[in-house]
């Protein structure tokens, strides 16, 4: 039988090998240094354990993560095969989508995501799209309401014409006139359509309610009643298309998709569970209604940019040789607003195209929570075993048993505050809580009981997200996701500097060259090495005590939603490459550290100058607190000469000089 999927491996990689084995001897040389060098007792002796306690680190951080990079793959899909030999006998697919607040994820941008997901060139009757909504909005509802009229216009248009991207946003925005010219009508009137009801929806999020005389056009508006909350609501299901049933088509006749609306319960006593908590509301529901073999699961701002990916990730999970053994088909992350130089270290270029493939060649990728296609039995826990073989033509029922407002009345009680206490959901089932990572976790967890995964990255990009664009989102996104004392070093004229300096210079030359072979600029990789160090400082810092607190019983686990909107001067600095500061304490940590650097820079030289004697020790010191000063050149121009809206405020840059006052008058060794 001939595999629907090739596996090849990734050329080229001899020079990364030649690189990463030199390294590695730089840092067995290294910690030679430092195991032959160890100072008398005294000062020295706290600063060199520290030494060698951050060198170790680096040491073991750097093995674990080339090991991954040692022999990346890539995939390769047959979907003619997949066609020739299935034709349209292919198992159903729930899709969910996440959103959590109308005001900072514009439900116009959500619907164009859902629009881009129902348009999946595949038989409607065996697609389900589902909105979880954890505001609980009205306005959410109501865009959803005016997406179902739409998409009667829009899916019959994407199919005639074959169009790509399907999202209407996307699409109206890269194309200014159809391709084909005798649709131009036709496109200019779908276009109209399309951007009257975004008008409709921004004016009525703007206007915070939804009229009368449209609340009764619905049955499900009158879920909103006066007392309603987005914390302290009942458990809302509405199904918006039943694609099962006959009498729904779009304005060729065509079946439709099935498209439901999930607000789960929500009461100020109960805790939720953030995205997660939503996630597992949303594998119930959708067993009530649906109960496809595949979910797959996005962000409300990451669209579809590939109409074939269904049957793409069907290649991995129908192949006959592998398909029992995988358990999700995970998508690289890419954005469309990247700016130039990739600013904010956002770009993940270097991560899609080397380390996820890494990953697929020493067993699978990551679930990163958003691109994702898994197979519900496997999420819901079940563990790996020789002869598994699963049902594709569950959810397949052409009528169902219930009613739809009987299923619809089923579904509610399966998302109520109370449904999942004293099970296994969370824990052995669906995706796990309690963890600010809670899909890597699930991923690795999926691992443990015996599956693969693997990473797709097809030509064109299967989804699109739109990147955040200030500094404080990119903050709190990885937030999620989440040095001096005396002669330490070798002296400059001694052999011993060679592995220090090796180290160094051949792990960062090498990343550019990374960032380069992958399209992006030197500023860019530049950039991303600023990043990197911000990153370690605030988001990584915060997420560690976070998780300390949390396993501490401390407190509970905060969780903040990235903001997908900023106002226009903010998007103008972006444009221009110009980094958002604001008020808020991960800038303080940016600032001091930037700060210390500086000033431990400024006494290193001044040491140097007023003795006279330039021990050589100090050279690499210098090098060492110069670099990170070079990197942080715009922090301190944020501080002390910038003016405009996104300089930081003179409150925090006050409190981090308190700070490094109060460091620096600590008398350390
Ligand atoms: C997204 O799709 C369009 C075609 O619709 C394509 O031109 C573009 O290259 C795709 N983007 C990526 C990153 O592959």
């Amino acid at each position: 039988m001939e595999r629907l999927f090739a596996t090849e491996k990734l050329g080229g990689r001899s020079l990364y090998r030649f690189q990463a084995v030199t390294v590695f001897a730089g840092i067995c040389l290294v910690l030679c240094y430092r195991a032959t060098h160890v100072p008398k007792a005294g000062a020295g002796r706290a600063a060199w354990l520290g030494m060698l306690a951050a060198e170790l680190w680096f040491g073991f951080y750097w093995v674990i993560t080339q090991s991954v990079r040692w022999c990346p793959i890539r995939r390769r899909t047959f979907k003619d095969r997949l066609a020739a030999r299935y034709g349209e006998r292919l198992p159903c697919v729930d899709i969910f989508v996440c959103t959590a607040d109308p005001q900072s994820e514009p439900p116009s941008l959500v619907m164009a995501t859902v629009l881009s997901l129902m348009a999946y060139n595949y038989p409607p009757g065996k697609l389900n799209v589902y909105l979880s909504d954890d505001g609980g909005s009205i306005l959410t509802f109501y865009a959803l309401w005016e997406t179902s009229a739409f998409a009667k216009h829009w899916l019959p248009f994407c199919k005639r014409y074959n169009i790509e991207p399907r999202s209407p946003a996307a699409y109206f925005a890269e194309s200014d006139n159809p391709r084909n010219s005798r649709s131009l009508e036709e496109w200019s009137i779908v276009k109209g359509l399309y951007e009257e009801m975004t008008e409709r929806i921004d004016s009525t999020v703007r206007s915070a309610s939804v009229p009368e005389e449209i609340r009764a056009n619905h049955k499900g508006f009158s879920e909103w009643n006066a007392g309603i909350t987005s914390k302290d609501h009942q458990p809302i299901v509405q199904v918006l298309m039943d694609g099962k049933d006959r009498d729904e088509v779009d304005n060729e006749g065509d079946a439709l998709p099935t498209l439901v609306y999930v607000a789960r319960e929500k009461r100020p006593q109960y805790h939720h569970n953030f995205k997660a908590g939503a996630m597992n509301a949303l594998i119930r529901v959708s067993s009530a209604i649906s109960n496809s073999p595949i979910i797959l699961n996005v962000d409300c701002d990451m669209y579809s940019n590939n109409s074939d990916a269904i049957r793409d990730a069907l290649c991995f999970f129908l192949d006959e040789e592998m398909g029992h053994k995988i358990a999700f088909v995970q998508h690289p992350q890419n954005y469309t607003n990247i700016a130039k130089n990739n600013m904010y270290g956002n770009s993940f270029n270097v991560l899609n195209l080397v380390e996820l493939r890494g990953f697929d060649g020493v067993g699978g990728p990551l679930y990163i929570g958003t691109g994702c296609f898994h197979r519900r039995e496997i999420l819901c826990g079940r563990r790996f075993t020789n002869d598994y073989k699963e049902v594709w033509d569950r959810g397949m029922k052409e009528k169902r048993e219930l009613s739809i407002y009987q299923t619809e009345e089923k579904a509610k009680s399966l998302t109520t505050c109370t449904y999942e206490h004293n099970t296994q959901w969370g824990n052995e089932i669906g995706v796990k809580y309690g963890f600010p990572v809670e899909d890597v976790i699930t991923g690795l967890a999926i691992h443990c009981r015996g599956w693969k995964s693997v990473c797709n990255n097809p030509p064109r990009a299967a989804f699109m997200g739109v990147g955040p664009t200030t500094l404080a989102q990119t903050i709190l996104q990885h937030k999620r996701w989440s040095e001096e004392a005396p002669p330490l070093f070798p002296e400059v004229m001694s052999p011993w500097i060679m592995p220090f300096i090796y180290v160094a210079i051949a792990k960062n030359v090498y990343s550019a060259y990374e960032a380069l072979f992958y399209g992006e600029t030197l500023r860019g990789w530049w950039n991303g090495q600023r990043m990197w160090m911000v990153r370690r400082t605030t988001s990584y810092l915060y997420g560690t005590i976070d998780t300390v607190t949390k396993l501490l019983g401390l407190s509970e686990m905060g969780f903040a939603v990235s903001t997908k909107v900023s106002d226009e001067d903010e998007s103008k600095r972006y444009e221009q490459g110009v980094m958002e500061f604001g008020a808020s304490p991960e800038y303080v940590i940016i600032a001091t550290v930037a700060l210390l650097n500086l000033a431990c820079l400024v006494g290193g030289l001044c040491k140097i100058l007023t003795s006279g004697e330039a021990s050589s020790g100090f050279f690499l010191q210098v090098v060492l607190c110069g670099l990170p000063v070079i990197i942080n050149v715009p922090v301190y121009e944020a501080m002390f000469i910038r003016k405009d809206g996104g300089s930081m405020p003179f409150s925090v840059t006050l409190v981090s000089i308190g700070f490094v006052m109060l460091t620096l008058s600590v008398p350390l060794f």
